[in-house]
């Protein structure tokens, strides 16, 4: 397995727009994010937090935080979505997907800041996964929610996911994808990587 270079990946951000046109960027999260990351985790509601963590939780904790950062590590990846605010880059939301090479499947959670909630941000932000997603050649996404989040629900949804029993958890359900995604219908940063370097990629599904 070979961990991404971080000089490599900060030209691969992706813009995305918010339903009224605002400009979101899409990035790697990087290891001077730690502080950032974690202060966005607290400022969630707790309602948020738990929906995010499928249970309790104030913060990251420590070993989680640190498997955050550092991207690449068994076929795991966090971004973040920023804005600007008053000129300064501000997390309003982040992303964590892992690539299972046997199944071809990308699993991932996400969540968005409850001020930034209703913006069309984590409809654009799921569309941006897909196309991560099928730049590892991945067939299938997939993630599992808590049936009573009815928010992640209707995104998934609106944006084409069926449902399936989660298997071992009664309280969860399971929504997933098939895709299909050409690279010039939904540009993203994986693809852009893996179209100007194949070998970067496929060291990462090793
Ligand atoms: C679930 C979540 C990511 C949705 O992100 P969001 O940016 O608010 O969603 P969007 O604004 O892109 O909305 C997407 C669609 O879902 C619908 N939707 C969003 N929140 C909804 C809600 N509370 N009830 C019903 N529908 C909702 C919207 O109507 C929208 O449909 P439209 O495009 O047809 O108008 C966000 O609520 C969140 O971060 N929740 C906490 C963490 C969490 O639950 N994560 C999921 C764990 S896998």
């Amino acid at each position: 397995m070979t961990t991404m270079r971080l000089d490599d990946l900060r030209q691969y951000s992706d813009v995305l727009r918010t339903r009224n046109g605002e400009v979101v960027t899409v990035r790697f999260v990087e290891p001077r994010d730690a502080e950032a990351l974690q202060n966005y985790f607290r400022s969630l509601t707790t309602r948020s937090r738990y929906n995010r963590f499928l249970g309790a939780a104030s913060e990251l904790p420590p070993s989680l935080l640190e498997d955050f950062i550092h991207i690449g590590e068994a076929d795991r990846f966090s971004v973040i979505a920023t804005v600007l605010v008053d000129g300064r880059e501000t997390i309003v939301g982040e992303a964590r997907y892992a690539f299972d090479s046997d199944t071809a499947a990308i699993e991932f959670g996400l969540s968005i800041d409850d001020r930034w909630q209703g913006h069309g941000i984590g409809k654009a932000l799921l569309k941006n996964l897909e196309c991560r997603a099928a730049s590892f050649g991945a067939t299938r996404l997939f993630g599992d929610t808590l049936r009573s989040n009815d928010a992640m629900i209707a995104l998934a949804r609106k944006s084409g996911y069926a449902f399936t029993a989660t298997p071992g958890d009664w309280k969860l359900t399971r929504f997933q994808k098939q895709i299909n995604v050409e690279p010039q219908e939904i540009p993203c940063a994986s693809w852009r990587l893996a179209a100007v370097s194949p070998s970067a990629m496929s060291s990462l599904a090793v």
